[in-house]
Order: structure tokens, then C-alpha cells, then sequence
């Protein structure tokens, strides 16, 4: 395995230059999924990638193991493929991390409970990226719980532009469009204008309010009493059902979202209005600036913009003050932890 050389790529540079991409937590359930769906080039196209597997010391032996796995699939997009303990390392020129390490959950945790073993995780980590990475580098947080890692990042990076830092609300919001599509007998692809808001935990809002099914307001083809009684807690506590039944947390399905989050992100939406994204809020919605919150996003020069101008109803008012504020108080603890 060799150390990384040369390193021209920009995010608007021409198509043959290769892409450094650094995946953390490489030797996890959900990194075993990822890396094959990168390198068959469904985020950068025909560029090859630099790989960059981040493990800690435990986990180093199993990346090397992945590594040869990947080399063993003749994946003609893989450039070359460094494995690391050192963040310093493995985002240097950086041009998009997906940072998946941490602990995931176990069966009767809440995402929250992880903050105290993986929050201390994202400041670290935060200062190798400020340092070392591509100052364009995309940043997708998957580790749980990612909202308030990605604040503890977000905070740690000063120098990234926080557009640049997100984290993954996606599953949440690709779960909600599985739902609806099943219930409206519709395939997802006639499905637009989906939100989910918040957090992603189960406080998250997944609303239905702008839904509309191929091309038609949704309003009135959905009843009030299946949306709060049955969608929304489903789609909320999905993660922690997938753990019930299948014994261990979500994995293929977190990094199909994640290769769909890092797509659009590079490539622009596909056909759809809009996405869910967790960025650092700009105030919008009545949501504190800073608070890394799931928004309604469309992709403006290449960066996430939180869509504007929607109109805000009672129940949604209630239901986003109700998520932020868990958010808030998740970032009081990681403040009294010492994580920012
Ligand atoms: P896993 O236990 O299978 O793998 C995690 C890997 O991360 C392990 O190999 C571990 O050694 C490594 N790791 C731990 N700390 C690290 C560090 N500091 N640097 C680099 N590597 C490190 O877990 P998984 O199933 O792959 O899940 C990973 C995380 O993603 C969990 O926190 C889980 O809860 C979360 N998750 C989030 C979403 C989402 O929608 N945001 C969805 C699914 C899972
Ligand atoms: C999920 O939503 O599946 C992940 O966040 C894993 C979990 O702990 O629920």
C-alpha cells in the first residue's frame, strides 16, 4: 500500500484527475458496503479514486484485509490505497471523507447515549481536517449520533466552510420516501418534495406537508391519523427496529444513502426538488445558527442551500422546535464533556 503523491484534483477539475476520498470506520459493517459502491464509480464517475482507510489500532489488520479484497475485485477505478490510524494522514488533500467510524447502538440505546464514546471522536478529527485537507473537501458524517458530531467537527474545522460539513439525514429521508411509496402504491421515483427535518434520532420531523406525487400536491391523498400514528414514529424509529431484527445496526442501506447524499452533492440532483441534508443552520426556520439540523436542501454552485420561503404550520412549528431543541441540549452535553 502506498502513500498518496500527487494531489490536482479540485472539485471542478477536469474528469480524469483522481479524487482523494478518506473513509473512516473502513473496516465496519457499513464501510464493507461503501467502498464497493464507490469504486463502482457511482459518485465520481469515471475518475479514479485515492482510497484513504481510516481504522483505529484494532481495526487496522481487518482494513488491510478489505484492501486486499477491493484489489481482488480488479476495480479498474482504483487508484492508490493508503491505511491509517492518523487522521493527519488520511485527509491529507482530502477531497471527500465520510466519516462512518464510531460505535453504533445496541438494542435499547438511544443515538444519544453514544455521545459520551464517540463524541470525543469528531474534535480530533476535526483539527486533521482543518489542517490537512482540501479546503473544498465534502464532508458527510455518518457515525451516530451525527448531527452533534458533525457540530463537535463543524467546530473543531474553523477554516471549512461549514456548508462544506453535513451530516446524514438521508436514510431518514429515503425510509420516509419507502413508506409513502408503498402506501400510495406509487414508485419512489413519482415522489418529490419529501423533508425531514431535525434531528436524526427519533425526535426527527419527517414531513409530508410540500409532498408531491408525480408532480400533484400530496395534500389530501394521506390521512392525519396514519401520518402521526403510524409514518412518522415508523420512520423515526427505523434504525432502532432494523437493530431489533436483523441483531445489528443498519448497514447497506446507510451506505446506499450515503453514496446518494455524496452523488447529488458532486453531480446535482436527480430529478428530484429537493433532498434532506443536516448542515450548520443559517438561522433558517427559527432554527439557532450553528445547530446542525436536517433541512430541505438543493444544490446552488455546488453548495447545499437550505431551501427557502416555505410556509410553516402549527404542527410543523412544534414538531421542528421539538427536535432542535434536543439538538441543543446534545450540544450542551458534548460542551459540558469538554467535545467543543
Ligand atoms: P461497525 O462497528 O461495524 O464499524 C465501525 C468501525 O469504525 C469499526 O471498524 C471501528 O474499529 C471503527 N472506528 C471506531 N472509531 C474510529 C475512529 N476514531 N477512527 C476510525 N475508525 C474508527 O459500525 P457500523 O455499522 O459501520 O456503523 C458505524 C456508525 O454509523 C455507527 O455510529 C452507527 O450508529 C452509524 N450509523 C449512522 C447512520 C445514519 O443514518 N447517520 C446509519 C447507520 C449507522
Ligand atoms: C439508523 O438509523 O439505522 C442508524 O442511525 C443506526 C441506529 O442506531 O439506528
Amino acid at each position: 500500500m502506498t502513500q498518496s503523491a500527487e494531489t490536482t484534483y479540485s472539485a471542478d477539475a477536469g474528469v480524469h484527475e483522481p479524487v482523494n476520498v478518506a473513509v473512516t470506520g473502513a473496516a465496519g459493517q457499513i464501510g464493507y458496503s461503501l467502498l464497493w459502491r464507490l469504486l463502482n464509480g457511482e459518485v465520481f464517475g469515471a475518475r479514479k479514486l485515492n482510497l484513504r482507510l481510516l481504522e483505529v489500532g484494532p481495526g487496522l489488520k481487518a482494513a488491510e484485509g478489505v484492501a486486499m479484497e477491493l484489489l481482488d475485485s480488479a476495480f479498474p477505478l482504483l487508484g492508490d490505497v493508503v491505511i491509517t490510524d492518523d487522521p493527519k494522514v488520511g485527509f491529507a488533500d482530502a477531497h471527500a471523507v465520510f466519516l462512518v467510524g464510531a460505535k453504533p447502538r445496541q438494542a435499547g440505546q438511544e443515538r444519544a447515549d453514544l455521545l459520551a464514546a464517540n463524541g470525543g471522536i469528531f474534535g480530533p478529527q476535526g483539527k486533521a481536517l482543518d489542517e490537512v485537507a482540501s479546503k473544498d473537501v465534502r464532508v458527510l458524517v455518518v457515525g451516530n449520533p451525527a448531527n452533534t458530531n458533525a457540530a463537535i467537527l463543524s467546530a473543531n474545522a474553523p477554516s471549512i466552510d461549514p456548508r462544506q460539513i453535513t451530516a446524514m439525514t438521508r436514510l431518514d429521508h429515503n425510509r420516509a420516501l419507502a413508506q409513502l411509496s408503498q402506501k400510495l402504491d406509487v414508485p419512489v421515483t413519482a415522489l418529490n418534495r419529501m423533508t425531514v427535518w431535525g434531528n436524526h434520532s427519533a425526535s426527527q420531523f419527517p414531513d409530508v406537508t410540500e409532498l408531491q406525487v408525480d408532480g400533484e400536491s400530496a395534500a389530501g391523498k394521506l390521512d392525519q391519523e396514519w401520518l402521526t400514528g403510524e409514518f412518522i414514529p415508523r420512520v423515526a424509529k427505523r434504525g432502532a427496529e432494523i437493530i431489533e431484527v436483523r441483531g445489528h445496526s443498519s448497514a447497506a442501506s446507510a451506505a446506499s444513502s450515503a453514496i446518494d447524499h455524496m452523488r447529488d452533492w458532486v453531480n446535482g440532483l436527480q430529478g428530484q426538488d429537493w433532498v434532506s441534508v443536516a448542515l450548520p443552520s443559517d438561522g433558517s426556520y427559527g432554527v439557532p445558527e450553528g445547530v446542525v439540523s436536517s433541512f430541505p436542501c438543493r444544490l446552488v454552485d455546488g453548495h447545499w442551500e437550505i431551501v427557502q420561503g416555505l410556509e410553516i404550520n402549527d404542527f410543523q412549528r412544534q414538531r421542528i422546535d421539538a427536535t432542535v431543541s434536543e439538538l441543543l441540549e446534545e450540544f450542551e452535553t458534548v460542551k459540558e464533556l469538554g467535545f467543543v
